[in-house]
């Protein structure tokens, strides 16, 4: 996982947006990374995959919260701010239950999970 260099990007997105120039992206790998780990995620949990799941899960925390500090910086976006919070709650949910072996608990957090994707997208994401 390329945990600096994507953090970077979002940083620099954001002086971006506050110099004035250009509208800032969202670092395009982040949420191909985003939709990777989701993936695995659903097939780890289904494998009922303890560590993997777990892994695929954490992984997803720490990336929401990227989102959800892009969307701070970038102003103007309290849902989307929100909805990347409640990605992050949900995939820390999904970290708790896959590690006491609740795969059924984790299966609807993960289904919660990709619908908050969804919703996301059709307000924040062009094209
Ligand atoms: C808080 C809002 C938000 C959430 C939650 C969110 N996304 Fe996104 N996503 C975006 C935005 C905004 C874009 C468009 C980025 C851009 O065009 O700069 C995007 C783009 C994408 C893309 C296209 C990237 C590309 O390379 O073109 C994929 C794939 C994706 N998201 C997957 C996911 C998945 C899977 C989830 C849930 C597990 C998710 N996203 C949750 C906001 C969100």
């Amino acid at each position: 996982m390329r945990k600096v260099p994507i953090f970077l990007t979002l940083i620099t997105a954001a002086m971006a947006f506050n110099a004035g120039s250009a509208e800032p992206e969202m670092g395009m790998d982040l949420m191909q990374n985003i939709e990777d780990a989701n993936k695995s995620l659903s097939s780890n949990i289904a494998l009922a995959n303890k560590q993997a799941a777990g892994s695929d899960a954490k992984d997803l925390e720490r990336m929401f919260q990227e989102v959800e500090t892009f969307f701070e910086h970038k102003g103007d976006a309290k849902n989307a701010v929100d909805l990347a919070r409640q990605s992050r709650e949900l995939s820390a949910d999904i970290v708790q239950l896959v590690a006491t072996g609740k795969f059924d608990a984790a299966t609807d957090k993960a289904t919660t999970l990709s619908r908050t994707c969804r919703t996301c997208h059709t307000f924040y994401k062009k094209e």
